[in-house]
């Protein structure tokens, strides 16, 4: 009787610690990203919607393990990279085709041609624009808290995760520099329009915050006047980037900075960062040799001056020599090029790479 007593005391303290060990595990947050942007992120958003900003055909995608996908590149974007830093082991997948348990590690709800106002890109066709993907985020929310079981612990989970913002692009290339399609030029000043992107960004930021959202990377805007496409239109010697573009691009890089200083110091229990893509672009376009880089003003895929009149075709057979390009098209890098981005967006290599801190100081707050 004594020796089964033990035996049965034996067993019961086996499965309390196996039951734990469950617990823990269960409750062990793995590192999760939700990523908000324009083709420069969307990983396949796009794919089933009326739009002509699509990349899902050959050769986009030519070096990625899945082939074309909807990403805007031959391979990975910056996002894809940032991911792998944070130890994310799959790719995140695209809010169209995410669910289950698989949203814990993030969605990507980016899509190509969205911007933050509600009219950009609209001459591409459909897209999800920044309000929208924010209200695709709040069903995400609440699926977290129905596989989580009840909204604290949701909100636990959600708040260590990382939120990419990285919006605007589009609302000077398609839309501002556009005007035979959008008005927006002759309505604002450049610093006005500015405002105006800021101000309605600010909105879509904090609804992140009421359903959640705790850790923010907003990424400011690129050199838009440097791409293949704004030097095929608008450089004389195809090689000079246009200022004109560039200028408006850092007035509403200026204000994303203050914005984020501004929701640093304001909010008790959110952290923002701003991760400075243009001074990094800068930095590759003014400095390609160290990275290997040869062509800087120039598509490897593309059609016309500078491979930048429009993006790259279906089928068309893009340069073989990839990992000398920084644009893999007209408006987007290549893997490449985006891979050095997201690495120094995670890690800053310069101080002026990111502002107050790096991606991989953001995750571990
Ligand atoms: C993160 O935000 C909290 C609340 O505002 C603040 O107390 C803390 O210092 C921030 N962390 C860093 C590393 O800035």
């Amino acid at each position: 009787m004594a020796a089964r007593g033990a035996w049965a005391a034996a067993v019961m303290v086996m499965v309390a610690v196996m039951m734990s060990l469950a617990n823990a595990q269960r409750q062990q947050q793995g590192p999760c990203l939700f990523v908000f942007g324009d083709s420069l992120v969307d990983n396949g958003n796009n794919n089933n919607i009326q739009s002509l900003a699509r990349a899902n055909y050959l050769p986009y995608g030519v070096d990625y393990p899945d082939g074309p996908t909807g990403r805007f590149s031959n391979g990975k974007t910056s996002v894809d990279v940032i991911a792998e830093l944070l130890g994310i082991d799959q790719p995140i997948l695209p809010y169209s085709s995410a669910s289950g348990q698989d949203v814990l590690r993030g969605v990507n709800f980016a899509s190509a041609a969205a911007g933050i106002r509600q009219e950009t890109g609209m001459q591409l066709g459909a897209r999800i624009a920044f309000s929208e993907q924010v209200n695709n985020y709040k069903n995400t929310a609440a699926e977290v808290v129905n596989i989580l079981g009840d909204e604290d612990s949701a909100a636990n989970y959600i708040g260590k995760c990382v939120f990419s913002v990285g919006m605007g692009s589009n609302d000077y290339l398609n839309n501002y520099f556009m005007p035979q399609y959008y008005q927006t030029s002759q309505q604002y000043t450049p610093e006005e329009y500015a405002d105006a992107l800021i101000q309605e960004y600010t909105h879509q930021i904090q609804a992140l915050y009421n359903y959640g959202a705790r850790k923010f990377a907003l990424i400011g805007i690129s050199q838009i006047g440097c791409s293949p496409n704004s030097l095929a239109q608008g450089s004389p010697d195809g090689r000079t980037c246009v200022e004109r573009i560039n200028g408006a691009n850092r007035m509403f890089n200026d204000r994303l900075y203050t914005l984020v200083d501004e929701f640093n110091s304001n909010s008790q229990d959110a952290n923002f960062t701003y991760i400075n893509a243009y001074a990094i672009f800068q930095d590759l376009i003014a400095n390609p040799s160290p990275y290997g880089f040869r062509v800087t003003n120039a598509g490897c895929c593309g059609v016309g001056r500078n491979n930048g009149q429009i993006t790259c075709l279906p089928l068309q057979t893009p340069c073989s020599n990839r990992e000398e390009y920084v644009f893999w098209d007209a408006f987007h890098p290549t893997e490449r090029a985006n891979t050095i981005i997201g690495r120094r967006s995670f890690r800053a290599e310069k101080a002026s790479d990111s502002h107050p801190y790096d991606i991989r100081q953001l995750a571990q707050i």
